[in-house]
């Protein structure tokens, strides 16, 4: 039996398969510091887990509409009213198991065969991955480092045709850091109102924004009818594996979505909606905590990797990835990230791993204490004083003697 032809054309989450690895010389004995995988190293919030407790008892555990509650869509609609400025009603309004169903079923809902989506490069792998799969022309959109990790605004304008369907926005970005600049986003807008394109803003990260207050391109005129925003839980409450995130996009997407949940997932858990509103509508003093501490780390750890030889690390201005670029080491992503792991203990990403132009950097996490940030930096150096022998080229030792 062969598989569909399709699936040929799917990738994957390279994160997923550097943990097996990491995991498999866990077990072998060997100490590993775990820098590649994008999830909060912090507990769900305390009132947010007993809401889900609550919820269980009173018996939220059957199905519920496939649109999601109508109170959490309540509770959504309010808060992305609140931190957009938008105008939001529960019918815009999408819950689904993670933000991840926020891209693919829009994606599946609108892409055919040779339409174009333009795409942020390095950028999440599913991005590309589901343009492909359905058949889709991935337009990639190179991030610049010398821009903060924004595209080229000119080159952007130039890759708009007849044929472009969608683009995807993501803001704070995985995995630079980087956070669109709201006059990029007001020209992107200013591109893009007359044509018949969709934006997927990817919001996942918005309230980790370190510099500059939160901006999403719904808030700009003309614009929320034409936007997808997706958010979620998983990152702002540290809810990875509840699986819960969400969508609000226009009424006739919205219709196409409830389809294809209701062929795949008929809706999404009913007590972890329960615990949602709790999460978006009690107390957020443990998530502003976290998110103030990543702040803390990101400091520490981007000035502690701007020591190391041959790496040259922009400060990222939101989520909680360091970008560090590795060109001065004179080594590829792919190679620099292995030897990380099976020589020096430290599991990290290659830039490749996000597509082509991630090539020149490495994607480290810092959600992960700041003692095993210091000591992964420790190890970084020493491998790399120990095995490369070429003259360490660039970094910015010097900013930080
Ligand atoms: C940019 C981006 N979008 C979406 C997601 C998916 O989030 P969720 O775990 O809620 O499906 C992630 C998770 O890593 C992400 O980094």
């Amino acid at each position: 039996m062969r598989l569909a032809e399709r699936m040929s054309r799917i990738g994957t989450e390279t994160a997923f398969e550097v943990l097996v690895r990491a995991r498999a010389l866990e077990a072998e004995g060997r100490s590993v510091i775990h820098l590649e995988i994008g999830e909060p190293d912090f507990q769900t919030p305390r009132n947010i887990i007993e809401a889900a407790k609550t919820a269980l008892d009173e018996g939220w555990t059957h199905y519920g509409p496939t649109q999601g509650l109508p109170e959490l869509r309540q509770a959504i609609a309010r808060y992305i009213a609140r931190t957009r400025g938008i105008e939001v009603g529960i019918e815009h309004v999408s819950v689904t198991p993670g933000g991840k169903p926020i891209l693919f079923f829009p994606m599946l809902a609108l892409i055919e065969p040779g339409d174009e989506v333009i795409y942020p490069n390095p950028g999440f792998p599913i991005y590309e991955s589901m343009i492909r799969f359905l058949g889709g022309v991935p337009v990639a959109m190179p991030l610049v480092e010398e821009k903060a990790f924004s595209f080229d605004l000119g080159r952007f304008e130039r890759s708009l045709s007849d044929r472009t369907k969608l683009i995807i926005l993501n803001s704070p970005q995985n995995p630079t850091g980087g956070v669109i600049p709201r006059r990029d986003l007001e020209r992107i807008a200013e591109l893009v109102r007359d044509r018949d394109v969709m934006v997927l803003s990817d919001e996942i990260y918005s309230r980790m924004c370190y510099e500059t207050p939160h901006f999403s391109i719904a808030s700009l005129p003309g614009m929320q009818e034409k936007t997808i925003l997706l958010d979620g839980f998983s990152k702002t409450y540290a809810m990875t594996g509840w699986r819960m995130g969400f969508g609000v996009m226009p009424e006739w997407l919205v219709s196409a979505v409830n389809y294809l949940m209701v062929n795949s997932n008929s809706c999404t858990a009913s007590f972890t909606q329960r615990a949602g509103i709790e999460a978006l509508e009690g107390p957020q003093d443990e998530s502003q905590r976290m998110i103030a501490e990543f702040r803390r780390r990101r400091d520490r750890f981007v000035a502690a990797l701007n020591t190391i030889p041959g790496f040259r690390c922009r400060t990222p201005m939101g989520a909680f990835y360091a970008f560090p670029n590795i060109r001065g080491t004179g080594l590829k992503s792919k190679e620099l990230a292995d030897a990380l792991l099976t020589e020096a203990g430290v599991a990290a990403l290659s830039g490749t791993a996000f597509g082509y132009h991630g090539e020149g950097y490495l994607r480290l996490s810092y959600a992960n204490s700041m003692e095993n940030l210091m000591e992964a930096v420790t190890r970084i150096r020493k491998y790399l004083t120990q095995t490369v022998t070429a003259p360490l080229k660039g970094g910015s030792t010097l900013e930080f003697e």
